[in-house]
Parts: structure tokens; sequence; C-alpha cells
């Protein structure tokens, strides 16, 4: 990602703002389409949870990626922003009768089931609308995955996912319901992995599966690995393009697939992560009797991450890079917001500060602009893109 284009630029815009930079993210769909079509049968459907972004959407959609949504205001955003109905799944252990009832409506691709009884109303309701639903069940791998515990899902006590004890009997009832089409499996164990053994294990656990159906004559269509590739979050520049290769490549060797089987992934993270940055001003250095609080005017509205899994984003004082600074200092760096969990980082060196200049906070594309809020009755960050910046 870079920010090169003179701030004064920036002078009129109000901040906290979101920046991402557009040729960070088609860089990373060109590697991640290509890195996907080394191997038959591979596919990606964006997770739009990370970022729904018009603009990002149009984006990635332009780039030939299906969608992975998991509600009905996902499905309708991805529609709008041009994602065909086929290549679009829909998750969730939730489903609220409009919602499948909209994508039944719209002919989505797949259903990703998480229960028996969510199976019943899709049957019933697809029935009532003279629909076929495309479904694969979402199984509960209890694989866990090297990651924060608010974000693995793959585990026996996770809400997530259908039991692997009970495979068997929910395709059997799945094969006898009139308006379901059962095609596959799906899988995720959470998000922001770095280590390819999660996903190793997740290929073995589903190779183990697949024997077991097959010794029953059931051989799936379709399987969805679902998502979860971490990006780095500590040196941003040196890995502004995660490696899809290495990724794509474990699953190549690990899994044993069937004649004709297809593969699909629900990337997030590591399709926008890298190309956003939250971008604020500093209010006040204020300092306290032990620290020196560097306020900003983003805060936990605007980025949640820091507070609810204490993730780390990279900062950088980008007002410091036109005029020369005496040195480093030590700042907690924290928002506006009345709670005391409203901190992006403690202890952190950055070039000396002061009040109006910009502060990047980097790998803010993913769960960043997503997750906004508009709590204390904070406006919602608007958005800009390197383009806007272009002369
Ligand atoms: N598929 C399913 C079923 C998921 O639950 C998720 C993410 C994904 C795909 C996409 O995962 P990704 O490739 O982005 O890792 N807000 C948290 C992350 C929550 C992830 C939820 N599920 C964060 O900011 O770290």
């Amino acid at each position: 990602m870079k920010i090169d284009f003179p701030l004064d630029c920036l002078k009129d815009i109000p901040t906290p703002f979101y920046y991402y930079d557009i040729d960070v993210l088609d860089q990373t769909l060109h590697q991640l389409q290509r890195e996907a079509a080394a191997h038959a049968g591979f596919s990606v459907h964006y997770a739009v949870k990370a970022n729904a972004n018009p603009r990002i959407l149009q984006r990635i959609r332009q780039a030939g990626l299906g969608a992975d949504c998991v509600s009905g205001g996902e499905i309708e955003a991805a529609l709008q922003a041009g994602f065909k109905a086929d290549g679009i799944v829909f998750a969730g252990v939730g489903k609220s009768d409009w919602e499948i009832e909209l994508a039944l409506r719209n002919d989505i691709f797949c259903f990703n089931v998480e229960s028996r009884e969510e199976l019943e109303v899709i049957n019933l309701l697809a029935e009532q609308m003279g629909k076929t639903a495309q479904v694969c069940f979402r199984i509960n791998p209890e694989v866990g995955a090297h990651t924060h515990e608010k974000i693995t899902t793959g585990k026996a006590e996770n809400k997530f996912g259908i039991a692997m004890t009970d495979l068997e009997s929910v395709i059997h009832l799945a094969m006898c319901l009139p308006s379901i089409r059962f095609i596959g499996l799906h899988f995720h164990i959470g998000s922001q992995i770095l280590e390819m053994d999660d996903f190793k294990r997740l290929c073995f656990r589903i190779n183990h599966l697949q024997d077991r159906l097959e010794a029953q004559g059931i051989v799936p269509q379709h399987i969805n690995v679902g998502g979860g590739l971490g990006i780095d979050y500590e040196d941003p520049q040196a890995h502004v393009v995660p490696s899809f290769k290495v990724y794509f490549d474990t699953y190549a060797q690990c899994l044993r697939l069937r004649e004709g089987q297809q593969v699909h992934f629900e990337l997030g993270r590591a399709v926008v992560g890298q190309c956003g940055a939250l971008i604020s001003r500093v209010l006040y250095i204020k300092v306290g009797v032990e620290k020196r609080f560097l306020i900003l005017d983003a805060g936990m509205t605007d980025l949640l991450r820091p507070a609810l899994y204490h993730a780390r984003h990279r900062m950088e004082n980008l007002s410091a890079r036109e005029e020369a600074r005496s040195g480093e200092e030590e700042y907690d760096v924290v928002g506006p917001i009345c709670e005391s969990s409203d901190v992006f980082a403690q202890s952190v060196l950055l070039p000396e500060s002061h009040r109006s200049d910009l502060i990047a906070l980097l790998s803010s594309g993913a769960y960043g602009e997503a997750m906004a809020s508009q709590y204390n009755c904070r406006r919602l960050p608007a958005s800009y893109f390197s383009f806007d910046f272009q002369h």
C-alpha cells in the first residue's frame, strides 16, 4: 500500500476515512486468480463480510470471483455490484425466512446449511415457491486453528456447522426432501490463519469423511473449504500480497479429490486486507502521569479489531514524512470513544507527533469499514480510493 500523494490533497477531507489503494487490490486479485487457475476445478468466492464497499465489490466482481454471503443484505449488495447469482453461496447459522426467500428467488448457486432444522425450513419455503434449493452441508470438522479464540470456528464448542457424526443422517434426509438438491460439503476452520498445517489438517479430515461417504455410495460434487488465509499485520509492506501459491498448492497436494469434484474457497481478509488504511488526525497529545496519549479522531467505532480482538495494526505518521521531526516518542494511541477498550495500541514508537498530524492505521481493508458502527452517534467513516487523488 502506497500513500505517496502530497498530503495537501487531504486538507479539505474530513477525517477519519478509509483509503483504498486500488493498485494493491488489483495486484492481489490478479495473483489470486492466477494461482487458483493453476488448479483445475478451483474457484474463489469473495467473503463479502470482509468489506462490502460497493466500489471494492465491483472491482472484485470484475476480476471474476464469486461471492460468499452471510445475510440477505450481503446477497443484495453482491447482486447490486453485478455478481452473478449462480456464483453466490449463502452461509450462516441463522438464516431468516426473508433471506432464504430472497436467495431462492434469485436462484443462487448454493446454501451452506448449518442444521437439520434449517434444511427443513429451506425445503418448505422452496416448495412454496416452486424452486429447488441446492445445498452443501457445513460440517464442523473439529480442527482447531492457530488464531485468536474469537475467530476460530471449527471446534466442537463453536456454534457452527453440523457434527461429523450426523453427516450421513442429514444427507439421507436431504435426499428425501423434494425441494432440496444435495450437492456438497462445506467447511471453515477460522480466520487469520498463517500456518499451512492447519489447512492440511482440514484436508486430511475431509479425505477421511469422503472415504466414509464413498463407502456408502455418496460422492459430493462440490467441496467448499471456506476461507481463513491470513495477512501480515506486522510488516504489511513486506507482504503486500499473501502467498496464494503456497495456499492453493497446500490444498491441491493434500485433498484427495474424486473425479470431476470442484473445490470452492471463500477468502475475505486475504483479498482486501492490505489494500485499505484508516486515515485519521491527531486531536491531542495528552501528557498523563505515566504515559503520553496520542488521541485520534478515529476510534473503535471506525476500526473495531483492536478493541475486540486485541489486534495490532501498524501505524504510520504520514505528516512526519513531509516535515522533519526531532526523534521518536512512545505513545498509547487511543480513540475518542467513551470506553476504556477504545485503544489502538499501547507503547508504540512513533515520530514525535503533533496535533493535526495524519496517522494511517494500515492493513485495515478487511473487517474495518465493514464493522464500523455509529455508537456514540458518530458518523460512519467515508471512503476514498487511490484514483481520487491522482493528478
Ligand atoms: N467463510 C466463512 C464461513 C466465514 O465464517 C468466514 C469468516 C470466511 C469465509 C472468510 O474468512 P477470511 O478469509 O476473511 O478469514 N472480524 C474478524 C474476522 C471474522 C471472520 C468471520 N468469518 C476479524 O476482524 O479478524
